[in-house]
């Protein structure tokens, strides 16, 4: 029996020590490893790679000469195939319970782990993670499946009984619905996209996984760990493809029977809309999406701690994280010396090549990408003021580096939706007009991360009463959640859930059913 406190003795997967020789010589050949093959990613249904269709070459975004590999998109009939298989294969696995999947899922947790070089790299290459990132994402991955396995245990393995009238036994079984989409971004392209398919399997479902275009290469390698650990290859096929063609077929196809999708508030609301019109089918849909993440300091913070947290949550990765920090609220008497601080330390951060461990930020993920957030500082130098940005490396150009930037903001809600990427926004406020602040903040309708920095505790909880969000830190950095301890997902326009890596994470992946026999 696995004790409802799960944080007992559950341990979450360990890091690299980068400072032994060995290990980053280890890195070294993985990255050459991944460069010197050419990956090929496209449909894998019944654990075959089809031919699919519109090959296109997937590129490093660091340096868009290095091609990684090629990727084609999945047809409709390999949609039409995996959802046949998957259905079937789903009976079985469903029956199994609990128990048995939770093998099968600590067996993939440990591949990853053995496969950590290998995944750094390609995470590095294909996504432009830093080595801390890359390393940090794999031990992600591994700890959802560690924790769902737990789940599956915990709440699938035997029925619960209820206490009812004398003459009748009561239980209460959870099962499978059927077949899962899961839809994932680029962002978090290996912890997410198994992340979401480990909830699905545990809860007793079969999937069928859609990676976003960037990322396929990584996908795909996640994939044939999940069927080399020996998951039933019928019960998890990728179906690469754009979104408005894979994506949208999938969510509207008749044989699915829910949709796990994490990505931006848009497409989550046509997604929505998709499921709505589809004919006589009532399916959950489960959506983590994107946040207007705000922190509010006050004059009894500790400004180096401040520093520190605010460089690490507006800029660690690049600030593709959608619980990075967008707007920084200063009280007027100490913002000076507090933007200088920031100025300094944003100074000396490392842009470049990600594969380097010396790199701090890395490149953002397309030339798309780059140019909507140079778009975005042309609008704050109109608009509002640009104060500093990062320099670059010689030679940037051959990639989609973006020198991260901090701006000073008009208005508390000068950004109507999320900017993604390593743009900081900060408004200085007046500590008297803190409530109609966060108000403004609050109104834009998101509820991602809360961050504050505060020795005084009213202070704190007035922020948490008054700013909606489903992950509030406090005195510390807003990004990082850890699977099992910050148990991670938005409210309002930032996600239905259950949250990720908590401890109801699979109750919506699953249906209930009650059996009440009398005797
Ligand atoms: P996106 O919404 O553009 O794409 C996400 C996925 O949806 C991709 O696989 C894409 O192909 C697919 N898609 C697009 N249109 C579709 C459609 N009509 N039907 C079905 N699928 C469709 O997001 P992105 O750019 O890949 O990722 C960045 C966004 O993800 C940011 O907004 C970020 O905040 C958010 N995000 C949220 C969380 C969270 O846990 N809340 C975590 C990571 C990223
Ligand atoms: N779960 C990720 C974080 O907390 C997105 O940064």
């Amino acid at each position: 029996p696995v004790p409802k406190d799960m944080y007992g003795d559950r341990q979450n997967s360990l890091g690299r020590d980068y400072s032994q020789a060995a290990v980053r010589e280890a890195h070294a050949r993985a990255l050459e490893g991944v460069d010197r093959e050419k990956l090929t990613a496209g449909p894998i249904v019944g654990g075959k790679l089809r031919a699919g269709v519109d090959a296109q070459t997937v590129t490093n975004p660091f340096d868009r000469s290095q091609v990684l590999g090629h990727v084609s998109e999945a047809t409709e009939a390999d949609v039409d195939a995996a959802v046949e298989a998957a259905a079937k294969a789903q009976i079985h696995w469903d029956r199994q319970g609990g128990a048995k999947r939770a093998v099968v899922l600590r067996a993939m947790a440990d591949a990853l782990e053995a496969e950590m070089d290998r995944l750094v790299a390609l995470l590095s290459r294909e996504a432009g993670k830093t080595l801390n990132d890359g390393v940090a994402e794999v031990r992600e991955a591994a700890d959802f499946c560690r924790y769902y396995a737990l789940l599956a245990e915990r709440d699938f393995a035997a029925p619960e009984t209820l206490k009812g009238p004398t003459g009748e036994t009561n239980q209460l079984v959870l099962h499978g619905r059927g077949v899962f989409a899961c839809i994932s971004p680029w962002n978090f392209p290996l912890a997410i996209f198994t992340g979401q398919i480990a909830a699905a399997l545990a809860a007793g479902n079969a999937v069928l996984a859609k990676p976003a275009e960037q990322t396929p290469l990584i996908a795909a390698e996640a994939v044939r760990l999940y069927h080399k650990a020996g998951l039933d290859a019928d019960l998890l096929a990728l179906v690469p493809g754009r979104g408005e063609t894979v994506g949208a077929q999938l969510v509207s196809h008749a044989g699915i029977d829910g949709v796990a999708f994490t990505g931006g508030t848009d497409t989550a609301g046509a997604i929505n809309r998709a499921i709505a019109a589809r004919p006589g089918a009532i399916i959950p849909f489960i959506a983590e999406t994107g946040g207007l993440n705000g922190m509010f300091i006050d004059t009894t913070a500790l400004k180096e701690q401040v520093i520190d947290d605010v460089i690490a949550s507006a800029f660690g990765s690049a600030g593709q994280r959608c619980s990075a920090l967008r707007v920084l609220y200063v009280p007027k008497d100490s913002a000076d010396a507090l933007i200088e601080g920031l100025k300094g330390a944003l100074a000396v951060q490392t842009v470049g090549d990600p594969s380097d461990p010396a790199t701090d930020i890395g490149p953002v993920i397309d030339a798309e990408s780059r140019q909507a957030l140079e778009a975005h500082v042309e609008r704050l130098t109109r608009e509002a003021k640009v104060l500093a940005r990062a320099d670059l490396p010689a030679g940037a150009d051959k990639g989609d580096l973006f020198a991260p930037t901090i701006a000073e903001i008009p208005t508390p809600d000068f950004l109507e939706k999320e900017v993604f990427g390593p743009i900081l926004h900060v408004y200085r406020y007046d500590p008297s007009e803190l409530k109609s602040v966060a108000g403004r903040l609050a109104a834009r309708g998101y509820g991602l991360t809360l961050g504050v920095h505060s020795r005084i505790d009213a202070f704190a909880e007035e922020v948490i009463a008054l700013v909606p969000a489903g992950n509030v830190y406090v005195n510390r950095s807003i990004t990082g959640a850890v699977v099992g301890v910050q148990p991670f997902g938005g409210e309002g326009l930032s996600g239905t859930g259950p949250k990720a890596g908590g401890p109801n994470s699979l109750i919506r992946y699953a249906s209930e059913k009650a059996i009440s026999v009398n005797i």
